[in-house]
């Protein structure tokens, strides 16, 4: 039974408008379905509501436009309803349209308008189009312990973890109903005791460098599938691209929303407050055996050399991201029988723009990109048949999307592969016989 407030009760009886009426039934048939007892509100939503693919595009113009996309796909209504502004702060994460350098993507100038009538509708209604899976990179930052509902698992293990804001890895459905109402179920990662440590990691080697923190991440998935791994203390603190790595990679090869890493995540003080003063549920022995294994699970479709397209920025990259690509390609030029593709938030992208990092970039033969990624997005340049990248998750997801071999290696093996057009990971072999 979903006990529901007064104003939550006026919500469904339709008080407010048929979109948060709408809304509420959702959320209320939703936490019954999770066996959630109540809502919780929340003022921070990371969803979707762009009509990118086909099927959605021919909804749309069928039906009556963005509300009827909103009403369908957002709401679970077969009735079209008015939608209102939503009533959270609402953005917009991952699409598959880059408005500016769809060219390069090889994606219909048509796809580019049509997504200006989305991006016009988004903010009518106060979504704001971040268009990026790292929406805490570029201002929709929560703060510690404040509820959310975000859909993207990359940033979801980001805000439980490094920050301590509560949200469990959402839908289009229930992000959609979010925004409107302000609510989502209280259940998962918003209830305290299911934030606490299940697991301790037990390494012989702590990890040095983002490489290493990725295979970290993607074995704990791969071994754990779910739980709340706790990591010992550091003797470096990592930066924030380290943790986005690491997290995304935990989350890709399995379903882990969550971990501490003692005395630098937010909620992980101590071991004992990490575990919430119990024994752990289990341990993962992590050495260089595990290590490799990882390396090799990642590698697995990887058998030509000649690389085809080189990505980083999966998370999307951050500026120290993209100026350590430009510092590694010290002036020197791309193979032109590679494409060199950098992904980041389009807000980072005008800063890059405006300090001719852009223009630095491209004269060396690579483009920044934003707003998708190839594993989403489903693009890569045309005949691309071997990709290399620096992420694990992009790793992952490449040779299942896009049915194309897929090398994992430090960023710097990559924008070698990049100016060489062939994969030689002297770096990844390194890191791993430290
Ligand atoms: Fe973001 Fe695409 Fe990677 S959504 S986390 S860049 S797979």
């Amino acid at each position: 039974m979903v006990q529901l407030t007064d104003e939550e009760k006026r919500l469904l009886d339709g008080e407010q408008g048929p979109a948060a009426q709408k809304a509420m039934d959702l959320l209320v048939r939703y936490a019954r379905a999770l066996g959630a007892e109540r809502l919780v509100p929340t003022r921070n939503v990371c969803g979707t509501v762009v009509a990118n693919n086909p099927f959605l595009r021919e909804f749309r113009d069928a039906y009556g436009g963005m509300d009827a996309v909103f009403s369908q796909f957002n709401l679970d209504s077969d009735q079209v309803v008015p939608i209102p502004s939503v009533s959270a702060n609402s953005c917009q994460l991952i699409q598959s349209v880059d408005t500016v350098e769809w060219r390069e993507l090889g994606l219909d100038s048509t796809l580019v308008q049509e997504q200006a009538i989305t991006e016009e509708w988004a903010g009518k209604h106060g979504i704001s189009m971040l268009a990026t899976c790292t929406p805490y990179q570029v201002g929709m930052l929560p703060t510690r312990g404040e509820h959310c509902a975000w859909m993207e698992s990359s940033a979801v293990i980001y805000i439980n973890s490094v920050i301590g804001a509560r949200s469990n890895v959402e839908g289009r459905e229930s992000t959609g109903a979010a925004m409107i109402v302000g609510r989502v179920p209280y259940w998962g990662y918003h209830v305290p005791e299911h934030r606490l440590g299940t697991h301790l990691v037990e390494w012989t080697h702590e990890p040095q460098e983002s490489f290493q923190w990725g295979l970290l991440g993607y074995y704990l998935g791969e071994t754990l599938l779910e739980g709340v791994p706790v990591l010992p203390p550091l003797a470096t603190v990592p930066t924030l691209e380290v943790l986005k790595h690491f997290g995304a990679a935990a989350a890709t090869s399995g379903g882990i929303e969550m971990y501490h890493i003692v005395g630098v995540t937010s909620e992980a003080p101590t071991l004992d407050v990490a575990l919430g003063h119990r024994p752990p549920a289990g341990r993962v022995a992590y050495s260089p055996v595990e290590a490799r294994q990882a390396y090799e699970w990642l590698n697995v479709t990887g058998r030509d050399l000649h690389v085809d397209l080189v990505t980083i920025g999966c998370p999307h990259a951050s500026l120290a991201q993209v100026r350590d690509v430009l510092r590694t390609l010290r002036g020197r030029k791309v193979s032109p029988s590679t494409s060199l593709w950098i992904f980041l938030p389009r807000a980072l992208r005008a800063i890059a723009d405006s300090q001719g990092w852009t223009r630095e970039l491209h004269s060396a033969g690579a483009k920044l990109l934003s707003d998708t990624c190839p594993a989403i997005g489903r693009v890569v340049p045309r005949g691309a048949r071997v990709a290399a990248t620096d992420s694990a998750k992009q790793a992952h997801y490449l040779p299942a999307t896009m049915g194309i071999q897929t090398w994992y290696g430090t960023t710097e093996d990559c924008v070698e592969a990049a100016v060489t057009g062939i994969w030689r990971p002297e770096h990844a072999e390194a890191a791993l016989a430290e």
